[in-house]
């Protein structure tokens, strides 16, 4: 086999291979990115090059909402999956993979954020303005003085080790460094382990809305909105 050759064999196996959250363990992480280490876990931040893309994919996974604007999983990594704010989101690295994130606004821009040149390609020039449209209008939340937590995930095979914990006291951080007054987020009072570690941080339960029958079809029937405030008396930093 030639080089050329063996270049294009490489190439196709890589693009057969299935799109996994993988970073390689080899990986050359810059010691500045990284917030925290745990046993075999570690939450990185901002997100290097070499690990956008597989923050981006498992970002975009997480999101429900746009399954339903966007189509299949599949679409919404082609159409979102490509455009990161690494400096917007810190993702815990569990044996080298993506294993768990969290993710904020600020001013209505996210961790992700939508290219409607590849809405258009893909469902056409009305479909996919209307569906860009929907996808914004979903995603733009958010205070000018707050950021708006987006995103929050951990594994299930990662739970438990106080990983979404220090992802949450990376928020309390970023909040501080970024000068703004809080964070905040709307969750459902079912998410048991989320109000959990939510509460157990500090933050405090502003208002809570019910969604109507819709809320019942989604799991959703009641959400409520929490903030976080950093502690008056007490170190920012942890
Ligand atoms: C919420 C989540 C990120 C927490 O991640 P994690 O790494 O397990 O968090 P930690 O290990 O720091 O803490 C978990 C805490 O929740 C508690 N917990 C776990 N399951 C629970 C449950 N069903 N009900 C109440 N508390 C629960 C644990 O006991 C632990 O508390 P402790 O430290 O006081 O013992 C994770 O459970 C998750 O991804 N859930 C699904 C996604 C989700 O709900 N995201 C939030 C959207 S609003």
């Amino acid at each position: 086999m030639t080089d050329a050759e063996k270049e294009q064999s490489a190439r196709s196996d890589a693009a057969a291979a299935p799109a996994v959250d993988t970073a390689p363990p080899e990986l050359d992480i810059p010691p500045e990115c990284i917030v925290k280490q745990g046993g075999d876990w570690m939450l990185v931040a901002p997100v290097p090059p070499s690990l956008q893309d597989a923050a981006a994919r498992y970002s975009v996974a997480q999101r429900a909402t746009l399954n339903r604007i966007v189509g299949l999983p599949e679409v919404r990594e082609e159409l979102i999956g490509n455009r990161l704010r690494p400096d917007r989101i810190c993702i815990a690295l569990v044996g080298g993979k993506v294993a768990g994130l969290i993710s904020y606004r600020m001013d209505g821009e996210g961790s992700v954020w939508p290219d409607p040149a590849r809405y258009r390609k893909h469902f056409g020039p009305v479909g996919g303005t209307v569906r860009y449209m929907l996808t914004e209008a979903t995603l733009r939340r958010g205070h000018p003085d707050e950021l708006y937590l987006e995103g929050f995930k951990v594994d299930p095979i990662a739970r438990g080790r106080g990983i979404g914990t220090s992802l949450l006291h990376w928020l309390g951080d970023e909040v501080v460094r970024r000068g703004k007054k809080a964070w905040r987020t709307e969750a459902s009072i079912t998410a048991d382990a989320a109000m959990h570690v939510y509460k157990s941080v500090g933050a405090k339960i502003v208002k809570t809305i019910s969604i109507g029958p819709l809320g019942y079809v989604f799991d959703r029937h009641k959400m409520v909105v929490l903030r976080w405030e950093p502690p008056a008396t007490e170190g920012n930093m942890h």
